[in-house]
């Protein structure tokens, strides 16, 4: 399966994606050790869809032995710049660059939609030993919080999207339900300059398609109105994490 444009976008921002986005909070890394039911630390862990790494530096850090797999040579090479020293292999969820039978953790941060699950799903099984795990998650803005709903309500008329806010429970819909998944949300904050979440909106792949243009001026209208919620120029940015976990 050819791997779209969108899905490619993320390469011509690689410096701004690693600067400005949000890794993930470390109760996600506990969530996934119960779910999977074993340590991270010595397991081998195959990242997919790796990025410029937030994901693989935090497993990196809980004593996993990683192996990064991302297609985008942009994303590889920020990823190089961040984490010399973990393995990348440029290849995609679809077709594996890994030995069957290796591999005791695939995850997918942020990645998994970017795939085909006809050919990414038997590609994960191919890939994993017996009683290894799949890992998937998802980072989203809390629209519960109501400044967060108000920029999402203008972020889906902006991309003609339908009007119902996001509901996390979303990202589990359309899993293959043979593979038994199960499911946890981890809710957490940070606290950044305006700036740094103007530019983290601007690094979604949405944006990188849309155009410069139209993204500076959807961006200065976000300036000035988050401007005045938060006079202090620091945004305090809720997220639910969405995790999904499979045991082979
Ligand atoms: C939103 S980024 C997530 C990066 C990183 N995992 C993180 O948590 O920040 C999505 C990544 O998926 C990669 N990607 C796109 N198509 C893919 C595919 N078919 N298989 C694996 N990764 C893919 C992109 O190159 C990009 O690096």
């Amino acid at each position: 399966m050819a791997i779209t444009s969108q899905a490619r976008s993320f390469d011509t921002a690689a410096a701004s994606y690693a600067a400005n986005r949000p890794s993930y909070p470390s109760e996600l890394l506990d969530a996934v050790e119960e779910l999977i039911g074993f340590p991270l630390e010595g397991a081998c862990v195959a990242d997919v869809g790796a990025g410029t790494g937030l994901a693989t530096s935090l497993l990196h850090d809980r004593g996993a032995i990683v192996v990064a797999v991302d297609p985008g040579p942009g994303m590889a090479s920020q990823f190089r710049l961040s984490l010399p020293d973990v393995p990348l292999v440029i290849g995609d969820g679809n077709n594996l660059p890994l030995a069957s039978a290796s591999i005791d953790v695939v995850t997918y941060a942020q990645a998994w939609h970017w795939t085909d699950q006809r050919t990414s799903v038997p590609e994960a099984l191919r890939v994993l030993r017996t009683g290894g795990a799949l890992a998937l998650w998802w980072n989203d803005s809390d629209s519960t919080v109501p400044w967060i709903a108000d920029q999402d309500a203008r972020l889906r008329r902006l991309f003609g999207a339908d009007d119902s806010p996001h509901n996390p429970t979303a990202r589990f819909r359309g899993l293959p339900l043979e593979l038994g998944f199960v499911h946890r949300h981890v809710p957490w904050t940070r606290t950044v300059p305006l700036d740094m979440h103007l530019a983290n909106l601007a690094s979604y792949s949405d944006f990188l398609v849309l155009g410069k243009e139209a993204t500076n001026t959807f961006i200065a209208s976000e300036r000035d109105l988050l401007a005045e919620a938060f006079p202090n120029q620091m945004v305090e940015e809720h997220y639910v994490v969405s995790l999904a976990v499979a045991t082979r």
